[in-house]
């Protein structure tokens, strides 16, 4: 059983996102536009972090990786090599009374869940968003902006195997923004028409990729875990039949309890050796790897775990979610792991019409910079500047008072336990990063 106190409401979510800064609807002054939003001062930081720690993972610490940056624009000819231009398509069906278009998988009954009209047969809707390239608008400068960072990294297959003497297996990681032009935005940042993925394409030996598939489903369903995400809204989800996607052979979803629903988080799919054939076949260029043991060419299998960092950044949020109460007051606390807080340190004078307090907050502050994202404060009481902190998820607030001019110690208030310690200033740093890990 699920603790309901914990299970938010996504309006709470999506309020306190822009009540805090984390996260605004785009073009908001112009009444918004659908499926896009805009990361606030501590929505960027939840991502960066999102991102950064990835990074270290997948491909600081890992001997089997590289990193790669492909562009957004790419050859219209990859698309049709890759079968988007033919298979990367949703079904859809309009409504004939209000007009309004749905995803055929998403209504009942044929019946218009907005206004109960009759809807129309579904019809194939290409989710890539076009775009021309040069002055002129024909057919030849057509393009479209990639709907998943994924062919970046098997087009440039031949010049990282020759740069990176690679062997198999081995993997490409890469970050970066892609686009679908998705009939239903919905869900706040779960469906969006411009997102952030976190893909990787792990080429491995033909006969060994069933192997490899279910050793990277364990690894990225236990790197949620490792960030503090909770085991219970968790879980995986195999596709069936024609939920496949048509380069793939099989498929694992990591999926989050959203307070929508279960809904993927990432994808791990085995998409087989059908990218590198596909694209050796379009573009004349051998796609192989010599295998010295067998004295042969083979075409790598690959395995690629597939996440949105704008889903992660989501779930991280939900799961992080709490409410309690104090002194017969609501406190919402943000409980993100350490690494994933976007503040880790906000300092503030007791008393700021003391301007010697108000010095040496800062000092402390711009100190612990050097190090750590902190902040310094003083634009209201502190009851209210730890509720603030609370609910960015902030895991310490240091105040110095009228004491700390004598003593030369501040008090850090731990935000989960909301503690208060007296700490030497001069050990504040140290005492911080000890507690932090070390990594932030
Ligand atoms: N290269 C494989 C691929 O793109 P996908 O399952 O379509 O697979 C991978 O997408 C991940 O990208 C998803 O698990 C999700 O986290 C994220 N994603 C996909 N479409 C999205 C959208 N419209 N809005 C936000 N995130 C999206």
């Amino acid at each position: 059983m699920l603790d309901e106190k914990i299970l938010v409401d996504m309006d709470e979510i999506v309020s306190l996102c822009k009540r805090r800064g984390f996260i605004f609807q785009s073009s908001e002054i112009y009444g918004g536009i659908g499926g896009s939003w805009d990361y606030g001062p501590f929505g960027v930081e939840l991502k960066r972090n999102i991102k950064n720690l990835w990074w270290r993972d997948i491909v600081q610490r890992r001997d089997d990786m590289v990193g790669l940056d492909a562009a957004i624009l790419m050859h219209p000819r990859v698309w049709e090599a890759s079968g988007h231009i033919e298979s990367f398509t949703d079904p859809l069906v309009d409504c004939k009374s209000c007009k309004r278009r749905f995803r055929a998988d998403q209504v009942q009954d044929g019946i218009c869940p907005e206004c109960g009209g009759e809807l129309t047969e579904s019809r194939l809707f290409n989710l890539m968003l076009k775009t021309f390239l040069g002055p002129v608008e024909d057919d030849a400068s057509l393009t479209y902006l990639r709907p998943e960072t994924a062919q970046g990294m098997f087009v440039n297959f031949a010049n990282i195997l020759e740069v990176s003497r690679k062997k198999l297996p081995f993997g490409m990681a890469q970050i970066g923004k892609s686009f679908r032009n998705e009939i239903t935005p919905r869900n706040f940042t779960f469906r969006t028409r411009e997102f952030e993925q976190m893909e990787i394409e792990f080429f491995v030996k033909p006969g060994t990729d069933e192997e490899w598939h279910q050793r990277w489903v364990q690894e990225r369903f236990d790197w949620y875990l490792r960030y503090g995400m909770r085991r219970e809204r968790l879980r995986l989800r195999q596709h069936q039949g024609k939920e496949l996607a048509h380069y793939a052979k099989a498929t694992y979803d990591i999926e989050y309890l959203f307070p929508f629903g279960w809904a993927e988080l990432e994808g791990i799919s085995n998409r087989t050796d059908f990218d590198l054939r596909q694209h050796s076949a379009q573009s004349g260029r051998e796609l192989s790897y010599f295998d010295e043991e067998t004295n042969t060419h083979v075409v790598p299998y690959i395995i690629e775990p597939s996440g949105g960092i704008d889903r992660a950044a989501l779930a991280f949020l939900v799961d992080a979610y709490d409410e309690e109460r104090v002194l017969k007051r609501k406190r919402v606390v943000l409980r993100f792991h350490p690494e994933l807080a976007p503040v880790k340190a906000a300092v503030f004078p007791l008393l700021r019409n003391r301007p010697e307090l108000v010095a040496l907050a800062k000092d402390i502050a711009s100190e612990l910079r050097e190090d750590m994202m902190a902040i310094y404060d003083d634009t209201a009481s502190i009851g209210r500047l730890y509720r603030r902190q609370d609910e960015i998820g902030t895991p310490f607030c240091i105040t110095v008072d009228v004491e700390s001019l004598d003593d030369h110690a501040v008090t850090v208030r731990d935000r989960d336990s909301m503690e208060q310690v007296r700490v030497p200033i001069p050990e504040v740093k140290d005492t911080l990063l000890e507690r932090l890990g070390k990594t932030c």
